[in-house]
């Protein structure tokens, strides 16, 4: 492959810069043309992107966000969208295609590849949500956003004898959820995989733990979940604890990537690279045990990954 482009979509997640530095400086170091493609699938139906050298991504491995924006398309998910950027990509000369974003994201790469422009995929979401992946870019990084924070709350919680009721993202999935409330040593966490009943698993862990002279509390509850104003006021009146609700929200997605998550970028990147200069595309980059593999996109999509029970169990027993 000679030309390649590179685009970020989905929700945008902290390291993305990363992995475009990786993906523009490997490409150009092997003697490719690459184009940056502003935000997702939308630019790239636009004709909307720049050539990018070597100094184009300087002083963007430090950088929260994506310095190509991101969207999520709707019109590519039309026949029309996906034949206008197979227009883009004949007319450009673009003969492979970075994509990283979430699974949202990989559809629309499968599809891509399907019609004959081979992408690979890297996953960058906060929400770790990819069946085929240990950890995607952005994880750690919100991971600690959401830790930092929440020690925030409980400076202010423990100095009022409150309960701090905190909700935090990750879409349908609870990873973000279960190991900050792990890291953050939460009284409670509510998480859409593990069924809860609300008076056993807050009200009574509360009560349990007030009897032996516990006076302020962190309850962390994912926000597929949601309704923590509500919680709230149900634990202040059954507990007797003063109570108070914090929706996280966006400011988990910002922020300097960790060492861990831009070290994972750039690995990914590197390797979706190697792959297109093998002319291998319909490919999913992902980690597992500390290796970089890549999976058919098709295949990645299918997989799924669980929640450790036995994590939760842990948390349990040593945050009462
Ligand atoms: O997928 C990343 C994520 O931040 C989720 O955790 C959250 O549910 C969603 O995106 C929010 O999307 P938006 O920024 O479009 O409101």
């Amino acid at each position: 492959m000679k030309t390649i482009g590179v685009l970020t979509s989905g929700g945008d997640a902290p390291g993305m810069n990363a992995a475009i530095r990786a993906v523009v400086r490997t490409g150009c170091e092997n003697g490719m043309k690459v184009f940056g493609i502003n935000r997702g699938y939308n630019g790239l139906m636009e004709n909307d992107m720049y050539e990018m050298n070597l100094r184009s991504v300087s002083d963007i491995i430090n950088r929260g966000g994506t310095i190509l924006y991101s969207a999520r398309s709707e019109r590519f998910k039309t026949e029309e969208g996906m034949q206008a950027a197979i227009r883009v990509c004949r007319e450009r000369g673009i003969d492979g295609l970075v994509v990283i974003g979430g699974d949202g994201s990989f559809r629309g790469a499968r599809d891509l590849s399907l019609h004959g422009v081979p992408c690979v995929a890297i996953p960058g979401t906060i929400d770790n949500d990819i069946g085929c992946c240990d950890k995607t870019i952005g994880y750690d990084t919100a991971m600690n956003t959401v830790v930092e924070m929440v020690d925030r709350i409980r400076d202010t919680t423990e100095s009022h004898d409150r309960c701090a009721v905190v909700e935090v993202m990750g879409r349908g999935a609870g990873y973000l959820v279960l190991n900050a409330g792990i890291a953050c040593g939460a009284t409670s966490i509510l998480l859409p995989e593990i069924p809860f009943d609300f008076e056993r698993d807050v009200i009574e862990r509360m009560k349990r733990t007030q009897r032996s002279n516990k006076v302020h509390f962190v309850v962390m509850v994912s926000e597929a979940i949601g309704g923590v104003a509500e919680m709230a006021k149900r634990i202040q009146k059954e507990t007797g604890v003063e109570s108070r609700a914090t929706v996280l929200g966006h400011v988990q997605r910002g922020g300097r990537p960790t060492a861990a998550d831009r070290i994972l970028a750039s690995n990914m990147g590197f390797h979706a690279v190697q792959l297109l200069m093998q002319g291998i595309g319909n490919r999913v980059v992902a980690v597992q045990q500390e290796k970089i593999l890549d999976f058919d996109i098709y295949e990645a999509l299918k997989m799924t990954k669980t929640i450790d029970l036995g994590l939760y169990d842990m948390a349990m027993q040593i945050s009462i």
